[in-house]
C-alpha cells in the first residue's frame, strides 16, 4: 500500500495513504518559499544567540559574541547626557545672565534646569506654581519687591533677604511703628485708611486725609511718595492690588504695627553656581520678569 500512489478521486491529488475508516489525507506539500524561509529563521536564530546574549543561565545569559549589553548602551547614553550638561553647566558659569539668554539653547537648557531646581529648593515657600501667598511674593506677576530684571533677581537668590548667614544678603527692615512706640495707635490707624485709599480700596476719607500727613513723614523714604514702593530699599508697591500680607484694613494695620520682615535664604553657599544662575534665568523667564 505505500509504494502505491493512492490519488484521491475527488481532488485529484495524492493522499498520504492513511486511511481511517474511509476517511484520507491529503498530501499536500508545505510551498517552497515557506520551507526556505523556515530554514533561513534557523539558521538565523543560531548566529544570533551565538553573537547576542541569549540563553539563560544560573548567574546570567550567555553574553554573546559582540559583547553587546543594553545596560552598557544606557550607561553610555547617560554618560554623553552627563557630559554635555557639564559643558553647558560651565558655559552658563562663565557667562554673562544676558548672554545666556540670547542664546536659545543655553536659554533653553537653563529654564530646564532652574524649572527642576526651582521645585526641590523653592516651591516649599513660593508654590510649585511661584504663584506665591501669605508672605511669600508672586513671582510670575509684574511686581517686584527688590526688582525683577535678571541681575537683581540673580542678587536676590545669591544673598537671599533678612539672611542673617549671609554678610551681603538683602536688608531692609520696616520700623514696627506700633510695637516699637514710634507712633501713636490713631496715627497707625489713619495712615491704614491712607494707604486703603491710594491702593484705590474702600476708605474713611476723612481718617485717610489725616492719615496723609503720618505718611507723608514716616513712610514716603522707603515707599515713595505715591507709596509706588522702591526696589532698592526692598519696600514693595503698596498703592496697587498685590499684597505680600493682605490689604484689608486689619492686615495693613498689623503690618505697620509690626512688620513681618519676611526671610528668604541666600543660595549661594548651598547650590552651585550654575544651578543659581539657572534659577535666576528660570525666574526671569517666568513672564513677570522686567
Ligand atoms: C523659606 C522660604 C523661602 C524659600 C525656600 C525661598 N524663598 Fe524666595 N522669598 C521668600 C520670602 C519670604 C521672600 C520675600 C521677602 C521680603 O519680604 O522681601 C522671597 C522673595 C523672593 C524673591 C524676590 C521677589 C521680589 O518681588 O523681589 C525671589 C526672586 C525669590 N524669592 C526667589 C526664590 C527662589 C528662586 C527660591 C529657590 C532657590 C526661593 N525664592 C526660595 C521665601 C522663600
Ligand atoms: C525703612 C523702610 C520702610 C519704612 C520707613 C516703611 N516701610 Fe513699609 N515696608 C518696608 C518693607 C521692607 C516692607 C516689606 C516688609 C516685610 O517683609 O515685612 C514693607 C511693607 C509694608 C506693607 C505691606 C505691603 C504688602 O504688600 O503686604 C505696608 C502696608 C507698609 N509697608 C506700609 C508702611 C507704612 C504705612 C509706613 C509708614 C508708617 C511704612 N510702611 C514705612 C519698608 C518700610
Amino acid at each position: 500500500m505505500a509504494d502505491k500512489k493512492d490519488i484521491d478521486e475527488f481532488s485529484g491529488i495524492e493522499t498520504t495513504g492513511h486511511d481511517w475508516d474511509g476517511i484520507k489525507e491529503l498530501n499536500n506539500p508545505l510551498p517552497r518559499w515557506w520551507l526556505w524561509t523556515f530554514y533561513a529563521c534557523i539558521v538565523f536564530a543560531l548566529g544570533y544567540s551565538i553573537a547576542y546574549p541569549a540563553w539563560p543561565g544560573i548567574t546570567g545569559a550567555t553574553k554573546g559574541l559582540l559583547g553587546w549589553s543594553s545596560r552598557a548602551n544606557v550607561s553610555a547614553d547617560l554618560a554623553s547626557v552627563e557630559a554635555s550638561r557639564a559643558v553647558l553647566g560651565e558655559k552658563i558659569l562663565a557667562m554673562d545672565l544676558a548672554d545666556i539668554e540670547a542664546d536659545p539653547d543655553l536659554l533653553q537648557f537653563a529654564v530646564a534646569g532652574g524649572a527642576s531646581a526651582f521645585k526641590v529648593n523653592c516651591s516649599q515657600c513660593h508654590g510649585a506654581g511661584a504663584a506665591g501667598g501669605g508672605g511669600y511674593p508672586n513671582l510670575l506677576d509684574d511686581d517686584w519687591i527688590w526688582g525683577g530684571d535678571l541681575e537683581q533677581i540673580y542678587l536676590t537668590l545669591q544673598h537671599g533677604i533678612r539672611y542673617d548667614a549671609d554678610e551681603d544678603t538683602r536688608l531692609s527692615d520696616m520700623p514696627a511703628f506700633g510695637a516699637d512706640e514710634i507712633l501713636e495707635r490713631s496715627d497707625i490707624l489713619d495712615v491704614a485708611w491712607y494707604v486703603r485709599q491710594i491702593s484705590g480700596q474702600e476708605h474713611d476719607a476723612e481718617a485717610a486725609l489725616r492719615g496723609q500727613t503720618v505718611f507723608e513723614d514716616n513712610c514716603t523714604a522707603c515707599h515713595g511718595d505715591t507709596g509706588a514702593g522702591e526696589p532698592d530699599l526692598g519696600a514693595p508697591n503698596i498703592s496697587d492690588a498685590i499684597w505680600l500680607y493682605g490689604g484689608s484694613y486689619d492686615e495693613i494695620v498689623t503690618q505697620i504695627s509690626k512688620p513681618q520682615q519676611g526671610v528668604m535664604p541666600g543660595w549661594a553657599d548651598r547650590l552651585s553656581g550654575a544651578t543659581t544662575k539657572q534659577l535666576a534665568i528660570y525666574v526671569h523667564s517666568l513672564g513677570g520678569g522686567e
